[in-house]
């Protein structure tokens, strides 16, 4: 499934846009979307899932434009979505809460096939369970089960992984990847590492700008020859205002800095290699 955005623009507000001339071309697998808290990641994902409208410009699902009402029915057939703040019936079991959620959907579940969901997303022993009982990443994972109930070809997935443990987190994630091989899946976060564990290609998002679309790795190369270490013994060297601190590691005797800059940032500061993290913050500082 291949979705095309083209010059995307969201205005909630007039003068503020959540959204600014976005064009993203996203291809089955798992794509990441990064970015801070108001980037417009969640506001970029309601346009996919037809949800919300954007302002200006066009998204294409497959052969469909999410702007046409007829067509709108065709995207809706092999769409999920686990939208950010999923409302779960406590009082249900998962098994009560996806028979009742695929009678919403009209897709109308044979009792084998709603333990195959649950079976996929790792919750057969918790099947009649309330819901209530559940940990987070348990409700995150039944959230991914009801998202799955069309069997869709496009998989849409905001911010999973807030709240869970970093077992739960790993494990879901992986569930993700799993998911991705016949698949397009979007994966939206604020942290790098969710995005750096599992997806290939990546768009980062900053106050409705685009400001990266490409490989993780590709990423990670836009903070080549920008990343400097330095030890002070000095434990309270002042750093210019214009240096960009990704770290610092602080020992009874020294403290060790990890800084982003165009060019050598203090005398006896070296060059080190990037990571993605350091590809992300040298970008959104940039802008
Ligand atoms: N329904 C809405 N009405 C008005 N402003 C909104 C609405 N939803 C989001 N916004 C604003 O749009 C911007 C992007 O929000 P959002 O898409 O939720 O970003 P993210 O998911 O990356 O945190 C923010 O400034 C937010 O306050
Ligand atoms: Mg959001």
């Amino acid at each position: 499934m291949k979705i095309s955005i083209e010059n995307v623009s969201k205005f909630y507000k007039k003068n503020s846009p959540a959204l600014r001339d976005i064009s993203l071309e996203i291809n089955q697998g798992m794509f990441g979307l990064l970015g801070p808290n108001g980037a417009g990641k969640t506001t970029l994902m309601r346009i996919i899932a037809t949800i919300i409208q954007p302002t200006e410009g066009v998204v294409k699902i497959g052969n469909y434009r999410t702007d046409n009402l007829k067509e709108k029915w065709h995207i809706l057939a092999s769409l999920g979505y686990l939208p950010q703040e999923l409302s779960l019936y406590g009082n249900l079991t998962p098994y009560e809460f996806l028979d009742f959620m695929g009678a919403i959907k009209g897709f109308r579940k044979r009792p084998n096939q709603i333990k195959e969901l649950l079976e996929m997303v790792g919750l057969s022993n918790a099947a009649h369970q309330l819901i209530k009982t559940f940990s987070g990443g348990m409700k995150r994972r039944l959230g991914i089960a009801q998202a799955l109930i069309n069997n869709p070809s496009l998989l849409i997935v905001d911010e999973p992984t807030v709240g869970l443990d970093p077992e739960e987190r790993t494990r879901f994630r992986n569930m993700l990847v799993d998911m991705a091989s016949d698949r397009t899946v979007i994966l939206s976060s604020h942290i790098v590492e969710d995005i750096a564990q599992t997806c290939y290609h990546v768009a980062i998002l900053h106050q409705g700008k685009l400001l990266y679309k490409g490989t993780v790795s590709g990423l990670v190369q836009q903070a080549n020859n920008k990343v400097w270490e330095y030890t002070s013994s000095n434990t309270h060297t002042p750093l210019h205002s214009s240096i960009l601190v990704a770290k610092t590691r602080i020992s009874d005797s020294n403290i060790k800095y990890r800084v982003l800059a165009e060019e050598q940032p203090m005398e006896g500061a070296y060059l080190v290699s990037p990571t993605i993290e350091d590809g992300y913050l040298w970008i959104i500082k940039k802008n």
